[in-house]
């Protein structure tokens, strides 16, 4: 009488075991040319702003932890600059490892340092900027710091990899403090070689493999279109970034060289921008959805005083929601929904560059 569940059970459990053989032979297969494990990275450490940013910055000040963000994920304001999960969540996912816990709740949540830690804080550059929160250098020495308090061990960094987000909050700062158009070249110039020196240093901590960004099409988001109806970019600012990221590709090129490695890559996030905003005009639906006109939020202020997540003195809403965040690309002036960086996650452009590097 028992012996048919044992039987079924056995059987389910060499179906599991089955399962995981083959889990382990694609990694083998996928992993050959990166690890001599062959099991992929086990950790992922996070640098950067709001793109990445999954509850770092402070409840006091952000609009992230306010309503209606996290609304579609985890289902309130957590923390994440969107409705929903961010680019740092999908790349975890790729990972197969949990999202990484953002470093101001590393006590919190100790049980799941193993997984790596983020350490981006929203409205952060390389370069301070207007918010009080750490520069990358700062998040990089608090990695640092996690070493010398044998938190992390630099064995077990070779293990892990490290995403690098990098969506120009050092150019906002820029036009809001120094007017000069002229100088701008200038100070994109800098802006990279200090993008370079950091991407040394977490290199030098132990990380094998760093990913980071390009500039996405600045000139596309809702607060720039806002001035065309939401029709149109702002070419102007979309070719200072396209400065930006030739010079940070010759970074790269340059930083694979000096260590004599494939260490460090660009994740095109500014080409799978430009993949999902063109896909309406292509007819194409298979890969992600098609957005209505990508370049209009779904949250917005009533006017231009108000911004997604404002209320009055009374607590009455000053800004408006669509009634379905799947079918908009961005979120607010400034970030994508969580559609819009699943989407951008799925383009051909991003899943390539991950499955060649990582
Ligand atoms: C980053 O912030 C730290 C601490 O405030 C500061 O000492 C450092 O100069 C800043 N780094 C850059 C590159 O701006
Ligand atoms: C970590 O330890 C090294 C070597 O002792 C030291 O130079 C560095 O300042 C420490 N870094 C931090 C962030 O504590
Ligand atoms: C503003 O731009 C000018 C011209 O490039 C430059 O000399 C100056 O240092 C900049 N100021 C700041 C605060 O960045
Ligand atoms: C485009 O962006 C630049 C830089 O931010 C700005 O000076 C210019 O006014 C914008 N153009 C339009 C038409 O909005
Ligand atoms: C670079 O790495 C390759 C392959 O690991 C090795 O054969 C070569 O000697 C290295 N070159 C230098 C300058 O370290």
């Amino acid at each position: 009488m028992d012996s048919t569940p044992n039987f079924l059970s056995s059987l389910f459990r060499f179906f599991l075991f089955s399962l995981f053989l083959a889990h382990l032979q694609q990694h083998v297969v996928e992993g050959s040319r990166v690890s001599p494990i062959g099991l992929g990275p086990k950790m992922l450490f996070v640098f950067g702003d709001s793109y990445a940013d999954t509850g770092n910055n402070r409840k006091a000040l952000a609009s992230s932890w306010k309503l209606p963000y996290g609304i579609t994920f985890p289902g309130k304001p957590a923390g994440r600059f969107s409705d929903g999960r961010v680019l740092t969540d999908y790349i975890a996912g790729y990972l197969r490892i949990k999202t990484p816990i953002p470093y101001r709740w590393r006590k919190e949540l100790s049980g799941r340092v193993k997984y790596g830690m983020n350490f981006a804080y929203g409205g952060t550059g390389v370069f301070d900027t207007l918010v009080a929160e750490p520069n990358m250098s700062s998040q990089i020495d608090f990695l640092q710091q996690l070493l010398n308090d044998s938190v992390y061990s630099k064995r077990a960094l070779k293990t892990s990899v490290a995403l690098v987000s990098l969506a120009g909050n050092d150019y906002s700062n820029y036009l809001a403090t120094n007017a000069s158009v002229a100088g701008f070249p200038a100070f994109i110039g800098s802006v990279v070689n200090q993008v370079k020196v950091n991407l040394k240093r977490i290199h030098n901590s132990g990380v094998r493999k760093i990913a980071v960004t390009a500039l996405q099409p600045l000139g596309c988001l809702p607060r720039s279109t806002v001035l065309f109806a939401f029709e149109q970019c702002n070419g102007t600012e979309n070719a200072l970034v396209d400065l930006h990221n030739q010079l940070l590709v010759e970074a790269v090129k340059d930083l694979n060289k000096e260590t004599n490695s494939s260490s460090f890559f660009v994740l095109d996030v500014y080409n799978a921008f430009w993949s999902v905003f063109n896909q309406k005009e292509a007819g194409q639906g298979s890969v992600s959805p098609t957005f209505e006109n990508p370049f209009k939020p779904c949250c917005v202020g009533v006017s231009a005083a108000f911004s997604c997540a404002s209320v009055d003195e009374n607590g009455v809403k000053k800004y408006t929601l669509c009634s379905n965040p799947k079918s908009k690309f961005f979120w607010d002036t400034v970030h994508p929904t969580q559609e819009g960086w699943r989407a951008v996650y799925s383009t051909p452009v991003l899943q390539n560059s991950l499955k060649l590097f990582w």
